[in-house]
């Protein structure tokens, strides 16, 4: 019997800069993921639809403050033109400092959706009804401040890519990862046997793979005590 082939995940990605994609997407597993048809990876530049004549994205902020804010009408007008290039439902991400913190559960979640929208701002921000009127759930990668929501748009989509059946060249390999069980990874090595004067351990030249699966077990928990406990809390 041969399987459907299953529906490559949509993601779109808003930007003010599509070049910046263009490397992360077109190397490795993002590649050939793409290639193989498991997803399709699509970039809108907002600028496209600002409609005055500097094709101007952002704007003053009103009461005054430093920096410029992303403007409502490019940034509706890209998502609602972006929105009907498929008939699937998406989720919606808005790329922001201020969003909730995002870490492998979160990867794993977005992984079983059919299809994403990334919208991805730069200047200090978003006119607040950016935010409230796009029904969109907003992220971050972590507590630190970088330019844009560009970068952290690619960490999600390799993040979330991965995870998909046949994204990776051998299955299990995202089952032992760091993280896929809350923790650490095993500590791994290949050939030579030694290397300045460094052995491999001999558990994993004995051929007994009970032993060996065990070892790895204790090696991520140690590992994890020792240099990430807080992962152990919960
Ligand atoms: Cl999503 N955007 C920006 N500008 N900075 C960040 C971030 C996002 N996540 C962490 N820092």
């Amino acid at each position: 019997m041969r399987l459907k082939p299953k529906k490559a995940m949509r993601v779109d990605i808003l930007t003010l800069f599509p070049e910046m994609f263009e490397s992360p997407l077109s190397h490795s597993i993002l590649k050939r993921a793409q290639q193989a048809g498991i997803v399709e990876i699509a970039l809108t530049n907002i600028r496209d639809f600002a409609k005055n004549d500097y094709r101007k994205v952002d704007d003053k902020p009103y009461g005054g403050g430093p920096g410029m804010v992303m403007m409502c009408q490019p940034a509706f007008d890209c998502f609602e033109y972006v929105e009907k290039l498929s008939d699937e439902k998406p989720k919606v991400i808005l790329l922001t400092p201020q969003g909730q913190k995002f870490d492998q559960k979160k990867a794993v979640e977005l992984s079983k959706e059919k299809r994403l929208i990334l919208i991805a701002g730069r200047y200090e921000g978003f006119d607040e009804r950016i935010r409230t009127g796009l029904d969109a759930e907003q992220i971050s990668i972590g507590d630190y401040v970088l330019s844009g929501g560009e970068l952290a748009a690619m960490v999600i989509v390799d993040a979330v890519v991965r995870l998909l059946p046949g994204a990776l060249g051998d299955e299990d390999s995202a089952k032992d990862e760091t993280f896929s069980e809350g923790l650490l990874e095993y500590p791994q090595y290949t050939r030579p046997e030694v290397f300045r004067d460094i052995k491999v351990p001999d558990i994993l030249l004995s051929g007994d793979h009970a032993k060996i699966a065990q070892w790895r077990k204790d090696q991520a928990l140690e590992r994890t005590k020792k240099l990430r406990p807080d992962l152990l809390e919960n």
